[in-house]
């Protein structure tokens, strides 16, 4: 008989929201909480534990950016205890028999006919038609197993992963469980990481992002997130043009001193692309780096701002950190209401694609009403600059053409 071989396993041991969250767990859970919570590292936790016991689980990532990341937190973690791992399928066998897979729901089709004991759908609430998804391709692995699932996210409004939630919480739905916890519900998030994020949000967006809240979206707003959804894609085409947009902090208010940063493109397909939310609050030198260092990493075609009172902001301190970036300045010579109009229209069209998910942006696109021009949504202001540089003009344009 071979000697016995003891194995040590580094996993975190549960902290108490997280284990109060196991204990109480049903068939179907559905854990809504704020960023950093230890979602994520639960779920490595969760899938440990199954596979360990020699049985199939099944990881569910929203995209591949998203999953490439676990896989490598999950494939350190229990490199001690793996066989076999298959980098390009994202695959983990154990010592036990038990194997981890991983899938990215960019293509949800493809997990399809697999058998598993346990899921987990991380980031679940940024997954499109999570509803769908699971009744046809997630839940129907579970069948043989009898096995359970698990749904972690930070919330985002009143969507499908609300929805579960909401299961969880009724007594009509035995098989479910849900949980709300804010961030600082986790005792290992160093308070000044709790304080960083923070300081790049908007109250809202810090209502949805720290404290977990499911924020209606208002019903006059011009965006809702099944418009967004709807059209979302992974991957950009190629593109003929990309633009980076400033919308710089005016005033100090606590709500108000973002500066909105947002890079678009438009495709050769003549849609445009949504390719980067890089606001946040910043030193005036700040944002006009970060600007530059969107233009640099999307290669874009220039950097455009709006023409303020006090002179040219923007280009002064864009020049200030490099000379050379191209620049063009717009005029607002309508409401912001007026310009965002048209943008929301091409997004009904069909002809507006986000790449990949920016929750803030699209929190302030689904909760800013145009009947309400005082308050100012950062990142929806430099959207409809970049969008309407790219596409708005060239219809314009067009229109006067057929016309003439
Ligand atoms: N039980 C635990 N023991 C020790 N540290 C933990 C535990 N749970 C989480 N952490 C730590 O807290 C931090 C956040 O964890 P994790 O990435 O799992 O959170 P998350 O909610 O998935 O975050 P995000 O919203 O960024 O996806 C990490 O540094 C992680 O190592
Ligand atoms: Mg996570």
């Amino acid at each position: 008989m071979s000697p016995t071989r003891t194995i040590h396993l580094r996993l975190n041991r549960l902290h108490p929201a997280q284990q109060q969250v196991y204990d109480e767990r049903r068939r179907f859970n559905v854990l809504c909480a704020g960023r950093r919570l230890g979602k994520s590292r639960f779920g490595i936790r969760l899938s440990a534990d199954t596979a360990l016991t020699g049985k199939p689980v099944g990881w569910y990532s929203p995209t591949y950016k998203m999953l490439a990341e676990l896989w490598r937190e999950t494939r350190a973690t229990l490199a001690p205890v793996t066989t076999q791992k298959n980098e390009q399928e994202k695959r983990l066998e154990l010592i036990t028999g038990g194997v981890i897979e991983f899938w990215s729901l960019d293509a949800p089709e493809t997990s399809r006919g697999r058998r598993y004991a346990r899921v987990i759908v991380d980031e679940a609430a940024m997954v499109s038609d999570l509803a769908e998804v699971w009744d046809m391709v997630i839940r129907p692995t579970l069948i043989d197993y009898a096995g359970d699932a698990w749904f972690l996210s930070t919330p985002k409004g009143r969507d499908d992963f609300a929805a579960m939630y909401d299961l969880g919480q009724s007594d009509d739905h035995p098989d479910w469980a849900s949980w709300r916890f804010a961030s600082t519900a986790n005792p290992y998030l160093p308070a000044d990481e709790l304080d960083a994020l923070r300081s790049t949000m908007t109250s809202r967006a810090y209502e949805q992002e720290i404290e977990a809240r499911f924020i209606d979206e208002l019903t006059d707003a011009l965006w809702s997130n099944a418009l967004i959804d709807g059209h979302r894609v992974a991957r950009p085409p190629e593109m003929r043009r990309v633009v980076v947009a400033i919308d710089p902090a005016v005033s100090a208010s606590a709500d108000s001193d973002e500066t909105g940063i947002v890079a678009a493109g438009l495709g050769v397909d003549d849609h445009a692309y949504v390719l980067a939310d890089a606001s946040g609050r910043y030193s005036p030198l700040g944002w006009a780096s970060k600007a530059i260092a969107q233009y640099d990493v999307l290669g874009a075609d220039r950097v455009i701002g709006e023409v303020n009172n006090g002179g040219d902001l923007i280009r002064s301190n864009l020049r200030a950190v490099r000379a050379t970036v191209p620049y063009k300045a717009v005029r607002a010579s309508r409401g912001k209401a007026t310009r965002a109009e048209p943008v929301a229209a091409m997004y009904e069209q069909g002809r507006v694609h986000h790449v990949g998910v920016f929750p803030e942006l699209e929190l302030q696109m689904t909760t800013w009403s145009p009947q309400d021009d005082k308050t100012s949504p950062d990142r929806v202001d430099a959207l409809v600059w970049a969008l309407s540089e790219l596409m708005v003009k060239r219809t314009q344009r067009a229109a006067v053409s057929v016309q003439g």
